[in-house]
């Protein structure tokens, strides 16, 4: 990636403008503004922007939302933006959540992840995360095929 700098910051209000513009139709359905400003005002919830700097423009490449609680994190959100898929972005955000979340105390990590997403598959593999259970839904309830 040919970008002099790389922040990973929290994320604020005037960053939703940038990550709801932008249209993602190969991936799961973005957040709504609603659900991220909810999110951001969640007392054990963490919401962090990765963005790219270059001269005056700094595009955002990608997000990541986890909450922290009594010993054990989950990740509820991690996305890249599609341009820059495939470049280590997804990488340097689980890292850094990772880090700060073992700062804080962290000991058990959780996600959730559809059987069909393999390239989330293959990155959570990256960071040792194991498979562990199995949540079915009702068939007309399903949110993505
Ligand atoms: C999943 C996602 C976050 C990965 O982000 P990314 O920036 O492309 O990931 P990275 O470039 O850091 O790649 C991490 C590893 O996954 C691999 N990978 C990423 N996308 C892949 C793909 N489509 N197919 C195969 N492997 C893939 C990379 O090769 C790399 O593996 P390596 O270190 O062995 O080479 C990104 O694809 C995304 O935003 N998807 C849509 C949203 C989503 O599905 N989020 C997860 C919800 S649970």
């Amino acid at each position: 990636m040919e970008w002099e700098k790389v922040t990973i910051q929290k994320m604020e209000l005037k960053d939703l403008e940038d990550i709801l513009s932008i249209e993602d139709s190969a991936s799961l359905p973005l957040w709504s503004k609603k659900m991220f400003i909810e999110e951001m005002k969640h007392p054990f919830a963490f919401c962090y922007v990765l963005r790219g700097e270059n001269g005056s423009m700094s595009p955002v490449f990608g997000y990541i939302c986890f909450r922290n609680m009594a010993q054990e994190s989950e990740l509820f959100n991690l996305w890249v933006h599609p341009h820059y898929r495939q470049e280590g972005i997804g990488k340097r955000l689980m890292q850094f959540y990772i880090d700060f979340s073992l700062r804080m105390g962290m000991k058990t990590f959780y996600l959730e992840v559809h059987s069909s997403n393999a390239s989330a598959i293959h990155l959570y593999h990256y960071f040792s995360y194991q498979a562990f259970g199995m949540r079915t839904i009702k068939g007309s309830s399903m949110p993505f095929s």
